[in-house]
């Protein structure tokens, strides 16, 4: 019955290819002649919309028209904007599985995660506005005899959210209404390899009561219009998704205090990962073998929580690397239509290209078990690639990919196991399989991530239940789905009354 329901929405997205979409600013429905043409991953022929791309005259539109439209929302009592986002959770559930279609064929998602991905967002959208429903009056704070203190949270102001192509629909919907629904207006440029999910999701919540102005769609090129707003005196804060080339940059960026700016601008930054699945002499060793396997493989490895990186223990590196490679073979890559397909292809030739070179790496790294192929003849497929015996210090150890290939390092021990787990300059997700106690409350203190699990793999995270978002260069560590993210879009107001 789903796989039918599944099977109708795909064919409905089918009928819709091809399809325009404007910029949007002010609720003005704005076309350019310059367009971004989003393609099928697995398809190359195949063109899923055509977006019009915002010059920088039209994100000074928007911007001005965020600004007009943040000194009304901002007065907008928090249940209002809240029971917004309640109704457009309720219509994407509604809709899940045509939005889901969308990912299947803009992001080259297999149904399974194009399905989280879509969950994603309604948990986001119902999660974000429950969150402002309880911090809505703000904190208790003591007041003494013949005081009255109050201590309330305010908006910012206007927010430039970028967002990635990973989670088109999950992290651009999460970031956006987060910003929203805290009372923020936000201008939204999404991925350019996604932006048509993007255009679905803006026309979605509209028709859930959105105000004009409150969210303005600016699809661009970062060059063109990224910096321009990054730069803008009028911004008060950037919440970002992406590499960790970009979020540095947007940082540096934001820190320079340009002419007209009256504040320090906010960068909610969150970037790449190295993130390592650690396997210990006393564990489960198909439990551990599927752990790696899984959260390396998922979406290609296309996630900034990807297990890219196995350590394991000596006395049983041999017998997880041979049940992770059989498990490796068993998974099937194809075109993400299908119901079956474990693996789609890569998000377009850029990627393609740097995963099949870090491929080429790593054969001089490593010992190339399974995969190692690619073929970008009528998409971008890549073979899900494990190479053995990789030094810690490899570049296949260290660097993202960003892809399906998989780093296997052997460890002396288990506090070498911890040392190899943090050697990178990442620190966004960990796991560790293993059955000693002692061992788990150690990791619990040492392994420095911030995400780890336990006896599981490390990609999945789920809004309310594990609070999303890493260490050191993985970012600033701000907790989406957690209960203290949406302070990040808020600033604190603290009043003191004598009686
Ligand atoms: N939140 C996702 C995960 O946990 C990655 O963005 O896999």
């Amino acid at each position: 019955m789903n796989k039918k329901a599944f099977q109708d929405a795909l064919a409905y997205v089918q009928s819709q290819l091809g399809k325009e979409y404007p910029i949007i600013i002010g609720g003005q429905e704005i076309t350019t002649e310059e367009k971004i043409t989003s393609i099928n991953p697995a398809n190359k022929e195949e063109i899923i919309g055509r977006v019009s791309m915002a010059d920088q005259e039209l994100a000074e539109k928007a911007m001005q028209a965020a600004l007009t439209a943040f000194e009304s929302w901002k007065k907008w009592r928090p249940e209002h904007r809240a029971n917004i986002l309640f109704r457009a959770a309720a219509m994407l559930r509604r809709r899940k599985h045509e939005f889901s279609a969308y990912l299947v064929k803009e992001a080259g998602k297999p149904w399974k995660e194009a399905d989280a991905d879509t969950s994603e967002a309604i948990d986001f959208l119902e999660f974000y506005a429950r969150q402002m429903l309880r911090i809505k009056d703000g904190f208790p704070v003591n007041s003494r005899d013949g005081e009255y203190n109050q201590y309330h949270y305010i908006p910012l102001g206007v927010g430039i959210i970028i967002s990635p192509f990973n989670f088109p629909l999950a992290i651009m919907a999460g970031t956006t209404v987060a910003a929203i629904v805290t009372g923020n207006t936000v201008l939204l440029k999404p991925a350019n390899s996604t932006p048509v999910v993007a255009a679905k999701f803006v026309e979605l919540i509209k028709e859930a009561g959105l105000p004009d102005g409150v969210l303005n769609f600016v699809p661009g090129s970062g060059s063109k219009i990224g910096d321009y707003l990054v730069d803008h005196p009028k911004t008060r804060f950037i919440s970002f998704t992406g590499s960790r080339e970009v979020g540095c940059r947007i940082n540096e960026r934001a820190a320079k205090i340009n002419p007209g700016q009256i504040w320090i601008k906010r960068v909610i930054a969150e970037m790449g990962g190295k993130d390592t699945v650690v396997v210990d002499k006393d564990a489960d060793l198909d439990l551990a073998a599927a752990s790696i396997v899984y959260s390396a493989f998922g979406f290609s490895g296309q996630k900034c929580s990807a297990g890219s990186r196995a350590v394991v223990h000596q006395d049983v590196y041999d017998e997880v690397l041979e049940k992770a490679v059989a498990l490796t073979k068993t998974l099937t890559v194809g075109n993400p239509e299908d119901a079956d397909t474990y693996m789609g292809p890569v998000i377009d030739e850029k990627a393609f290209n740097k995963i099949m070179s870090y491929i080429e790496i790593g054969k001089q790294e490593g010992r190339l078990m399974t995969g190692g192929e690619g073929d970008d003849s009528k998409g971008y497929f890549i073979q899900p690639t494990i190479f053995a015996d990789v030094d810690e210090k490899a570049r296949i150890m260290q660097e993202e990919i960003f892809g399906p290939v998989l780093a296997f390092c052997k460890a002396r021990d288990f506090d070498h196991m911890m040392e190899i787990a943090n050697n990178t300059e990442y620190g966004l997700t960990g796991a560790l399989i293993s059955n000693n106690r002692e061992h788990i409350e150690h990791a619990r203190e040492e392994f420095h991530v911030g995400n780890l699990y336990f006896n599981r793999g490390c990609t999945g995270a789920i809004v309310g239940y594990q609070p999303f978002g890493g260490f050191n260069m993985s970012g600033t560590d701000s907790k989406a789905g957690g209960p203290d993210y949406l302070l990040l879009h808020m600033q604190a107001k603290t009043t003191s009354e004598m009686l």
